[in-house]
């Protein structure tokens, strides 16, 4: 389970190597064709057109983006845990592994600094297989039902958490 902590602390090391907090993104099985791809459950908008959203709403937070896609688990597993050391936050759509991958889960749960998960559509009103999130056990935030939007929130969300200050009760040390 995920523990919480004070990310505030994480910037401040991460920044040591970059003036801005690195957030990695990283999509996981069939969001490449996002925008063609069941455009009724998953909009219109593209992969491409979302990363030049996303790259607008980094600028004005002040966020580095590193974008990853892949359709095969293990690649999105080898590169969380490479880019672990240099990233502050992960912004993270691990699409269909959602649900069952515990790999996934893992690398997630080791990564050292906030974990959003995004899910385009609401995943809970879906089919009853995706309603077993597996990976999101090991997510601070998760943010389903959105649209592409949910992206956006998330880099909102992870950069008031790098800064310590994001309200509620989710992101604070107890
Ligand atoms: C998804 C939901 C998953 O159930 C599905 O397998 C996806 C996309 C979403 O963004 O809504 O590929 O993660």
């Amino acid at each position: 389970m995920r523990k919480r902590r004070n990310w505030a602390s994480r910037t401040t090391r991460a920044m040591r190597m970059a003036d801005r907090p690195l957030v990695l993104v990283v999509d996981g099985p069939n969001l490449g064709r996002l925008g063609r791809r069941e455009p009724d459950i998953y909009g219109t908008v593209t992969r491409d057109g979302l990363l030049g959203m996303m790259a607008v709403k980094a600028a004005e937070l002040g966020l580095e983006l590193e974008t990853f896609r892949s359709d095969v688990e293990g690649e999105l597993v080898r590169f969380i845990n490479d880019a672990a050391a240099r990233a502050s936050a992960l912004v993270i759509n691990p699409a269909a592994y959602s649900h069952y991958s515990i790999a996934l889960m893992d690398a997630m749960g080791a990564f050292d600094g906030p974990v959003l998960e995004v899910h385009i559509s609401q995943v809970l009103s879906r089919e009853p297989f995706r309603r077993r999130m597996v990976t999101a056990m090991e997510a601070d935030v998760f943010i389903a039902g959105a649209g592409v939007d949910g992206y956006l929130h998330a880099l909102d969300l992870a950069a008031r958490m790098l800064s310590g200050a994001r309200g509620g009760s989710g992101g604070g040390e107890r």
